[in-house]
């Protein structure tokens, strides 16, 4: 089934409620990365994440047009300008979710100067994790170090921020080192069978490709459900502002690998090594990650291709709707149910966290991929 205009008007309405409702405990405060027992609980703006919470006020503004929105989220703003001036938990490549969703999308919509200067700094923050040995932004840990000198594919995401800040400022440097990583993370993250790695290694010396490993997927050769998501999304990005049409043939293998491996009700199981029967739990965020891509993506690709992923996301939004979104207030402060944010495997190296429950990008997600369903939207990323 796809999902109609009514349905999707339906699931905005009670997104706006609960939002609406937040607003007096995540304004000030920030929600952490997951529920627990489908509650989000309050945080300071200290973790990778925090972006969403803000990037969904945004999304709840364009959409019910209530000044309250653009005020809380522009009170959050000022907390990104002093966390990057500040240098507040920075030490990662995660610049883009958490600057792109929050400061670029205040500066696109309200002109926000202060959104636009922090979206700077943070673009000057990931640039100095490029790594000119293997060309690519180190994900994680300290620059250079032999135990951590890799990139990760969802720094695909981190991209459009520098893409942005080029566009701003006319100055080159920032396109250019997007460029080259998105050249070495092509050339290394797909593997032969369609599948994706999660982080990719480097020979800190030389720069040259060693392996790929696992970091939240459940073994090294398993396809972990959202970093394929993320790898989708990433790809349609990436052909957004670089028209490199290797992302478009890698998307097809991609996503195509995606659909393969979808249970019954079309939304991935955590690792998309497991399927129906397996009494593995869903990840939501993977399926509106996933979605949203294949939108993006549709804007470039031939008609037939385009309405094929487009029905997909369409489906999957059905799906959500139907047994996914949060209805009522009383279930959860969250939007959507039933994501991961870390499962441990007997293969992997993180301890369960999240499991079954709302995280801040699988609601942002949600958001995002109905707004894309219902207008021509001017994407944040
Ligand atoms: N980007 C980290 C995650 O998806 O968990």
């Amino acid at each position: 089934m796809l999902i109609t205009n009514k349905e999707i008007q339906i699931c905005f309405d009670n997104a706006i409620k609960i939002l609406n409702n937040n607003l007096k405990d995540f304004t000030y405060d920030f929600q952490e990365a997951n529920s627990i027992n489908n509650f989000y609980q309050k945080s300071k703006n200290v973790d990778w994440t925090t972006g969403f919470c803000t990037g969904e006020y945004w999304l709840a503004y364009e959409y019910s047009k209530d000044t309250a929105f653009c005020n809380a989220a522009n009170i959050q703003v000022d907390s990104f300008l002093e966390r990057i001036e500040n240098q507040i938990n920075v030490e990662h490549h995660d610049m883009g979710f958490l600057y792109s969703p929050s400061c670029v999308a205040s500066y696109k919509l309200t002109k926000n100067e202060n959104g636009k200067k922090a979206a700077l700094l943070a673009a000057d923050k990931l640039i100095t994790r490029f790594q000119e040995k293997g060309k690519f932004f180190q994900a994680w840990g300290e620059l250079g170090a032999e135990n951590n000198y890799r990139l990760i594919i969802d720094c695909l995401l981190n991209l459009p921020l520098l893409y942005w800040a080029t566009d701003i400022t006319g100055n080159p440097n920032y396109r250019e080192k997007a460029v080259e990583h998105t050249k070495t993370s092509l050339a290394n993250l797909v593997r032969q069978d369609n599948s994706t790695f999660h982080t990719f290694f480097f020979d800190h010396n030389t720069g040259a490709p060693l392996r790929g490993v696992t970091h939240q997927g459940y073994r090294d050769n398993s396809a972990w459900a959202r970093g394929q998501a993320w790898g989708i999304y990433g790809l349609a990005l990436s052909y957004r502002y670089t028209k490199n049409p290797t992302c478009i043939d890698l998307f097809y293998r991609v996503a195509d690998f995606f659909i393969e491996h979808l249970p019954k009700d079309l939304i991935p199981f955590w690792d998309l090594e497991f399927t129906d029967g397996d009494g593995e739990p869903k990840d939501s965020s993977a399926a509106v990650i996933w979605a949203c891509g294949m939108l993006e993506m549709s804007k470039y690709l031939d008609r037939e291709k385009a309405v094929y992923y487009t029905d997909y996301a369409k489906k999957i939004a059905y799906s959500l709707y139907k047994d996914y979104a949060v209805k009522d207030i009383s279930i959860s402060n969250g939007l959507l149910l039933h994501g991961v944010y870390a499962k441990k495997s007997e293969f992997n190296g993180v301890t369960d966290r999240g499991v079954d429950e709302c995280n801040t990008w699988g609601d942002y997600f949600w958001l995002e991929l109905l707004t894309r369903l219902s207008k021509d939207w001017e994407i944040y990323w």
